[in-house]
């Protein structure tokens, strides 16, 4: 099949025609790319006590995370928002895991009266708050310690979350005190371990490093008399933003490092992937408004911006990006070295900076790969642009899952400064 061609079909539909039925921008997502890592994923894991707890926060699409309950997939969460996202997708609260530094008491007591599995505690202040706020509810939380294993995740600083000088998580040597000490936690069933050391990681070394300094300890609590049901091994697999030029690990390597890391483990063993699941299924699909010839560079300005996706603006992020659809005609165009830009006014507001593309033209459609995690779940309606519609493709269809957002939309719960009042 020539490229062209397959570049524009997306899980059984022509993305020229899905682009004429819709406005852009859109993020679309493939039901089927989805599925496959989901089951991929799971058939590596066979034989382990594990569940997949799918990282909400990458997709918090209500669809998407039907889809994950659809295939057995839990939730790691960060939020209330994120607990009743996932609960209202019908993810039982069994399979749901509560991460995060900054979790308020409120939050706690929600999650506690939903029956959340279980909360990963990043610092001691949040085990105390635990203890009261369970104790007040007279339940017992369930709740694991997240490990800060001092590991470096060979991966962009802003989603590093491993080494000891970031917000995340506790030392080694805290943690085991707060098992020694957690008779003083009545209502706080402290029997899990949990590590997450970063993102968009593509080297197996850091996980083996994070994963050996956790199993030490778990042997070690173990030893002690220590009860560990479960282990928590994170999430950050990579996904290939750069096609050629990232390599993907192959998720039965990293199964294999987790078997190895954790043999002998019989507890359950926990996942939080996100952007692994639903990264590559995803795309943005854009048109151009207008080229544009600045005194040193050339700018193609297309209707996405940086409100639509962040992750270039945030953390310099590629992503591949394709004309769609120009077919027999795409031979005659010439390369053209492009900035491709949105509409905001930021310098900032940049996809790709001297991107090779053939020449472009207004009107022409372009696909944002790879955009399926922290893309629309990034986005914000900053230069007051609605929020982008979303679609799922399944196998020659597809299906509205958040309309754009109208200009009445946009504004609710806004209202002019009239009734003023004293605190
Ligand atoms: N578990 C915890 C505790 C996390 O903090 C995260 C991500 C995950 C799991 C899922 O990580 P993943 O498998 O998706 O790598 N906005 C950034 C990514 C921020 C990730 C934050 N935490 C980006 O667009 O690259």
């Amino acid at each position: 099949m020539p490229e062209v061609e397959e570049k524009s079909r997306f899980d059984g539909i022509e993305l020229h025609a899905l682009a004429t039925a819709l406005p852009t921008p859109f993020h679309a997502y493939s039901a089927n790319a989805i599925r496959q890592r989901i089951s991929g994923l799971q058939q590596a894991l066979q034989g382990l006590d594990a569940t997949i707890c799918f990282a909400v926060k990458a997709n918090s699409s209500l669809a998407i995370l039907q889809l994950m309950a659809e295939s057995g997939v839990g939730a790691d969460i960060v939020s209330a928002g994120e607990l009743n996202r996932s609960l209202r997708a019908g993810i039982p609260a069994d399979r749901i895991v509560f991460s995060g530094v900054g979790k308020t008491e409120a939050e706690m007591a929600e999650a506690l009266d939903a029956g959340v599995g279980r909360f990963n505690v990043e610092s001691f202040d949040e085990f105390e708050t635990l203890q009261r706020v369970a104790n007040a509810h007279k339940v017992i939380a369930r709740a694991a310690v997240r490990i800060n294993p001092d590991v470096d995740a060979r991966t962009h600083q802003k989603i590093s979350t491993g080494k000891s000088d970031n917000k995340f998580g506790v030392s080694i040597d805290e943690a085991r005190r707060w098992f020694s000490g957690s008779k003083a936690f009545p209502n706080v069933r402290l029997d899990g371990l949990h590590v997450h050391i970063g993102s968009q990681i593509l080297d197996l070394e850091p996980f083996r490093q994070a994963l050996a300094r956790v199993a030490r300890f778990w042997h070690e609590l173990a030893e002690a008399g220590h009860e560990i049901a479960s282990i928590d091994v994170g999430g950050g697999l990579g996904v290939v933003y750069r096609a050629g030029h990232d390599r993907a690990i192959d998720p039965v390597e990293y199964v294999r490092t987790i078997r190895e890391a954790l043999t002998g483990f019989e507890g359950r063993i926990l996942l939080e992937p996100g952007r692994y699941l639903v990264a590559e299924a995803g795309l943005l699909l854009t048109r151009v408004i207008r080229t544009k010839r600045g005194e040193s560079r050339n700018f193609l300005i297309v209707d996405a911006a940086m409100n639509d996706l962040m992750r270039p603006s945030l953390y310099d992020a590629w992503h591949d990006i394709q004309l769609i659809g120009a077919t027999a005609a795409e031979g005659e165009r010439p390369a053209t070295t492009y900035d491709v830009v949105g509409p905001v006014c930021e310098t900032g507001d940049t996809f790709a900076v001297g991107r090779e593309l053939p020449e472009c033209r207004a009107g022409d459609l372009l696909a944002i790969r790879c955009t399926g995690a922290y893309g629309a779940s990034m986005s914000s309606t900053y230069n007051s642009r609605p929020l982008a519609a979303e679609v799922l493709v399944d196998e020659g269809r597809y299906s509205v899952i958040r309309r754009r957002q109208s200009f009445e939309e946009m504004i609710m719960g806004e209202q002019a400064a009239t009734s003023w009042r004293n605190v």
